[in-house]
C-alpha cells in the first residue's frame, strides 16, 4: 500500500487495529499503524490511565526478570511477548549474565519481524512464530529444544497475553501443560487484566476493545487469575495491582494501585 513505512511485513492487515500495535502506540513505540493509534487513543480516552498501565507492565516485567536473574534462572520462555521496546527481556537477562537465552513466542507478524531483527546478531535469544493455544508445539520447536535445557530451571513469561485467550479455549490446559514441561526451581511470571478493581471502566475498556481490535480481551476475576499459578508456589507478596510488586521505590506506588487494572505475580515451581 502507498505510504506504508518499510518495516512493514508483506501481508499485514494495516486496517485493521490488532493487539500488539496498539500495545506498542501505548508504550510510545513507532511499530504501529493510524488504525490502532485511533483505536489507542478511544480506549485511552475510556481509560485514561492506558498508557501508565502499560508503562507499569513493562517496568513490572523488567523487575520481574531481574528478581529470577538473581535466583539464578538463565533461560527464559517469553510468550506474546510482543513488539520489541524498551528494556526487552535478553536485554535485561543479558544484562546479569551475557550467557542467559531468551526464546521469545508471538504470533503478530510486526512483533516477529521486529524480533527478528534486533535479534539477527544474538545467538542466544531467538523469536518463534507460534500460538500460545499450541503450548505442545512451543515445547517442540527446534528453537525451544535448542536454547531452554528443559532439566533445569527456566522462568517461563506470560505477561498480559493470557487474557487474548477465550475459556473455551482452556487457558488453564495451555499453562499446565507448560508448567509439566518445566524443571524444579522454574518460575511463572505472570500477568493478566481484571475488572475487579473498577468494573465499570474495565467493561467500558473491554467493549471499545472487542469491537475494534482483531482479537478479544476476555477480563477475569481474581480468582480464576490465582488458579493460572496451580502448582507453583507465589513469592511476596503474592498476586497483586502491577505497582504493588516489589516496586523499586515507595514513590512509585500510587494512592490507588487498583487504577492499574492488571494482577500479576511471580511463582516458583517447587
Ligand atoms: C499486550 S501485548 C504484551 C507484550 C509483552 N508481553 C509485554 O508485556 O510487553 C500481547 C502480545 O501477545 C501476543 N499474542 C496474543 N495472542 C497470542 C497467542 N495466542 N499466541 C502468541 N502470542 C499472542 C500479541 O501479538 C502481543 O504481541
Amino acid at each position: 500500500m502507498a505510504g506504508e513505512p518499510g518495516w512493514v511485513p508483506p501481508g499485514v492487515d494495516t486496517q485493521r487495529a490488532n493487539v500488539a500495535r496498539v500495545y506498542d502506540y501505548w508504550l510510545g513505540g513507532s511499530h504501529n499503524f493510524l488504525v490502532d493509534q485511533d483505536v489507542g487513543r478511544a480506549i485511552a480516552a475510556v481509560e485514561p490511565n492506558m498508557r501508565a498501565i502499560a508503562r507499569a507492565n513493562r517496568a513490572f516485567l523488567g523487575r520481574a526478570v531481574r528478581f529470577l536473574a538473581a535466583a539464578g534462572v538463565r533461560q527464559f520462555l517469553d510468550i506474546g511477548s510482543g513488539i520489541p521496546t524498551q528494556g526487552n527481556v535478553h536485554e535485561i537477562a543479558q544484562q546479569a549474565d551475557p550467557g542467559a537465552r531468551v526464546v521469545y513466542v508471538d504470533i503478530d507478524p510486526v512483533a516477529i519481524a521486529h524480533s527478528r531483527a534486533i535479534l539477527a546478531r544474538n545467538e542466544n535469544a531467538v523469536i518463534i512464530d507460534a500460538d500460545l493455544r499450541d503450548p505442545e508445539k512451543i515445547l517442540g520447536h527446534d528453537a525451544s529444544r535448542h536454547l531452554i535445557d528443559f532439566g533445569r530451571p527456566a522462568g517461563l513469561l506470560l505477561m498480559v497475553v493470557l487474557h487474548f485467550i477465550a475459556d473455551a479455549e482452556d487457558p488453564r490446559r495451555i499453562v499446565a501443560t507448560l508448567r509439566d514441561a518445566l524443571a524444579p526451581g522454574s518460575y511463572l511470571v505472570l500477568g493478566h487484566a481484571t475488572d475487579e478493581g473498577k468494573p465499570e471502566v474495565a467493561q467500558a475498556t473491554k467493549k471499545v476493545y472487542n469491537h475494534r481490535v482483531a482479537t478479544n480481551l476476555h477480563l477475569r476475576p481474581r480468582a480464576e487469575i490465582l488458579r493460572f499459578f496451580d502448582g507453583f508456589d507465589l513469592v511476596d507478596p503474592g498476586l497483586v495491582y502491577v505497582p504493588l510488586w516489589r516496586p523499586d521505590s515507595p514513590a512509585d506506588v500510587p494512592a490507588d494501585p487498583r487504577q492499574f487494572g492488571c494482577l500479576v505475580g511471580v511463582a516458583r515451581k517447587p
